[in-house]
C-alpha cells in the first residue's frame, strides 16, 4: 500500500473542506471531511482507471451459425467492446464441460469447450484483445470441478489412486454427517465406501483444500498441509500459469471463500489466495485478481486486488429490493434506485462503508453493474432511469464491472426454460446480444430454434446498431460515463468516498469523490418528485463544471450546499477552482 498525501497547496485548499457525513447514526456518528488523500492499494496500475465489461460467451456472438456464441463470436466484437472505453473484459468459463452450470463445473482444465472453439481460439482472443489495449479475465473456478472431470472419476473408485483425496469423501456410506457440513454430502455415488462432498450444484463436487481443524475422529478430514492437498494445489497453480501464460490478464475467481473447509477456515482460505497472489507479484505483477467471495475484509487481506460487493446486505436495497425485480424470491421492500422513491439509501451505506472503510488501503470493493447470476437492470425501467444506475455504478469506488447489453438496456426476459442450471432469473439475464434490428437480433444465422436461449421478442428490442446512431441512446451516454473514469482524477478506483447527504428513507443521495485537489460531486434522484438536500459544506470552488446527467439547481451559502433536484434526475460535477 502506498500513501501519498496530496501536494501541501492541494492539502491547504482541501484544509477548508470540512463535511458533515449525513448517514444513520448507528453507521457513523462523526463528522467526515473530503481530504483528497491518495490511499492506494498495491496492485497494476491499470485496474486503477479501468472499467471492465463483462461476456458471457454462450450468448455473445455466434460466429458459426449454430445458435451458441464462441470466441471466433468475441473476436469479431472486440472492436465493439473497444470502443465503449473499457479497460478490459471477463469472459465466464469457456472450458470443457458438460454444462450442467453453464461451465462452471470444468471438465478439462486445459482445454476450450468444442463448443467454443479452441486453445488456438482463445490465444488469438488474448492476442487480438491486447492489440487492441483490451485485457482478458478468466473465470478461475476451482472450489469443485465437473461430475465427470476424470480426478472426480478416478476418486469415485474403491482401489486408491492419486486423485483418491483430491475430494472430501467420508468414509462411510450409511453415516450422515451432523452440524454445519450436514446437507453438503451426496449419498450413494460410485464405488467408494462414503459421501462426497458438492461446492455448489449436485453435480459439483468439492475439491479437497482440507480443513481448518480436522476432528480426529474423522480420519477423512484432511489437514490443509496434507500432501494430497498440496499436490492438489500445485496442480490449480499449474491451471493459472497455463492460462496466463498464454496470454491471459488475470482471473476472476468463482466462490473464492469456499475452498478450505470447517470453522475458522477463512484464515487457510486467505493463505491459499496470498500464495496465489505471490506468484502474480513475481511472474504477472500486471495481473488483476478478483474475487467471487463478497467478503471484502478477508478477500483483500493480502489476497486478491479486488472484491465484488453483491452477495451482501445492502446491495439489493440499491435496484433490486423489489421481488418482482430480483425474482428469486428472496427480498422484499424497495430499491433506492425506483421512481416511487420508497427506498433507502441508508442502508446501502451504512453495510458498504463497513466494508470500504476497512479495507480502503487493501484492495478494491466492486459494485456490479449486473452479471449473469442477476436479473437485468432492465426491469420495468426506463432508459434514463438505467443511466442513472450506470452513472451511480461508474462514479462509485472501486473497478465497475458492466454485464454485456446492460449498456443498450437489455431487458429481463420472462417464461424461458431452465438451460443448463440457469433456474431463474439467470436465464431471463442469459439471452442473447442484441446487434441489430434483424434476424436473431444479428447474435446468429441459425434457425431461431436452435439458439441457446431465445432472443427478446419485443418489436422495440433495444439493439447497438440503432443505439449506435443515435447521440442521445443509452448506449452513448454510457460510453460518456465510462470516459469519466479516465478522465477524471477523482474517479479513480482509489480515489476518496465521502458521502455528503445520504439520510434514512430518504432522497437525494449526494456525495463526493477526491483525489488532492479534484473533486468530483455526484447527486441522485430516482425518485419521481422533486427533491432538495442540504449539507454542510467549505470546500472554495469557483463553480460547478457539469460532466453527465442534467444540471440541478444550486444555492451556495456560507458553509452549505444546497440542491433541488427535478424527479428523476442525476447530475455528476466537478468542481472549478
Ligand atoms: C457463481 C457463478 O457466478 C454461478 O453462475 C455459479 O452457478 C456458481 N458460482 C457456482 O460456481
Amino acid at each position: 500500500m502506498r500513501h501519498h498525501p496530496a501536494s501541501p497547496s492541494s492539502r491547504l485548499r482541501l484544509a477548508f473542506a470540512s463535511l458533515l457525513l449525513v448517514v444513520p447514526a448507528a453507521a457513523r456518528a462523526q463528522a467526515a471531511r473530503i481530504s483528497g488523500e491518495r490511499v492506494v492499494p498495491d496492485g497494476p496500475l491499470w485496474i486503477q482507471k479501468a472499467v471492465v465489461y463483462q461476456i458471457y460467451p454462450q450468448t455473445f456472438y455466434d460466429s458459426n451459425g449454430d445458435g451458441v456464441g464462441d470466441l471466433p463470436g468475441i473476436i469479431q466484437k472486440l472492436d465493439y467492446v473497444k470502443s465503449l472505453g473499457v479497460d478490459a473484459i471477463w469472459i465466464n468459463p469457456f472450458f470443457d464441460s458438460p454444462f450442467n452450470d453453464a461451465g462452471y463445473d470444468i471438465r478439462d482444465y486445459y482445454e476450450v469447450a468444442p463448443r467454443y472453439g479452441t486453445n488456438d481460439d482463445a490465444r488469438r482472443l488474448f492476442e487480438e484483445a491486447h492489440r487492441r489495449g483490451l485485457r482478458v479475465l478468466f473465470d478461475y473456478v476451482i472450489s469443485y470441478t465437473a461430475i465427470d472431470h476424470p480426478w472426480f472419476v478416478d476418486s469415485t473408485r474403491e482401489e486408491r489412486s492419486p486423485h483418491s483425496n483430491w475430494y472430501v469423501w467420508t468414509d462411510n456410506a450409511w453415516k450422515s454427517e451432523e452440524g454445519e457440513l450436514c446437507n453438503r454430502f451426496v449419498h450413494g455415488y460410485g464405488q467408494r465406501n462414503g459421501n462426497f462432498m458438492l461446492n455448489f450444484y449436485w453435480s459439483e463436487p468439492a475439491l479437497n483444500f482440507g480443513f481448518h481443524q480436522p476432528d480426529p475422529e474423522k480420519k477423512w478430514q484432511l489437514p490443509v498441509d496434507h500432501p494430497d492437498v498440496l499436490a492438489l494445489r500445485e496442480e490449480l497453480r499449474k491451471v493459472l500459469r497455463f492460462w496466463m501464460d498464454m496470454g491471459a490478464d488475470g482471473i476472476r475467481a468463482d466462490m473464492a471463500g469456499a475452498l478450505v473447509k470447517g470453522k475458522g477456515s477463512d484464515e487457510d482460505t486467505k493463505a491459499f489466495w496470498r500464495d496465489i497472489r505471490g506468484t502474480f507479484r513475481t511472474a504477472y505483477p500486471e495481473g488483476f485478481m478478483v474475487s467471487e467471495w463478497s467478503g471484502p475484509r478477508d478477500a483483500l487481506d493480502g489476497a486478491f486486488h479486488a472484491d465484488f460487493f453483491h452477495w451482501f446486505e445492502g446491495y439489493n436495497d440499491l435496484a433490486q429490493k423489489e421481488s418482482w425485480r430480483i425474482l428469486n424470491g428472496f427480498s422484499e421492500g424497495h430499491s433506492f434506485f425506483d421512481s416511487a422513491g420508497k427506498g433507502n439509501i441508508a442502508h446501502f451505506l451504512s453495510k458498504y462503508l463497513e466494508q470500504y472503510e476497512a479495507t480502503r488501503s487493501k484492495g478494491y470493493v466492486c459494485l456490479p453493474l449486473g452479471n449473469h447470476d442477476l436479473a437485468r437492470l432492465n426491469v420495468r425501467r426506463t432508459d434514463a432511469e438505467l443511466e442513472m444506475i450506470m452513472a451511480f455504478g461508474i462514479t462509485m469506488p472501486g473497478v465497475p464491472f458492466l454485464y454485456y447489453g446492460n449498456e443498450i438496456g437489455m431487458r429481463q426476459l420472462y417464461g424461458l426454460p431452465q438451460i443448463e442450471g440457469a433456474y431463474y432469473p439467470r436465464s431471463g439475464a442469459r439471452t442473447p446480444m442484441q446487434w441489430t434490428p434483424g434476424r436473431n437480433l444479428g447474435f446468429s444465422t441459425a434457425d431461431p430454434a436452435k439458439l441457446y436461449l431465445p432472443v427478446d421478442a419485443a418489436t422495440d428490442a433495444p439493439n447497438v446498431e440503432a443505439q449506435q446512431a443515435d447521440p442521445r441512446s443509452l448506449l452513448n451516454k454510457v460510453r460518456r460515463l465510462i470516459a469519466l473514469k479516465h478522465s477524471e482524477p477523482a474517479l479513480a478506483a482509489y480515489a476518496e468516498f465521502v458521502p455528503l447527504y445520504a439520510k434514512e428513507n430518504a432522497y437525494p443521495l449526494v456525495y463526493a469523490r477526491a483525489d488532492g485537489a479534484d473533486v468530483v460531486l455526484a447527486v441522485f434522484n430516482p425518485a419521481a418528485r422533486p427533491e432538495s438536500a442540504e449539507f454542510p459544506f467549505a470546500t472554495p470552488y469557483r463553480s460547478l463544471r457539469l460532466l453527465a446527467g442534467k444540471d440541478v439547481a444550486v444555492t451556495r451559502r456560507a458553509g452549505t450546499l444546497r440542491f433541488d433536484v427535478a424527479g428523476q434526475t442525476y447530475a455528476v460535477y466537478r468542481l472549478e477552482r
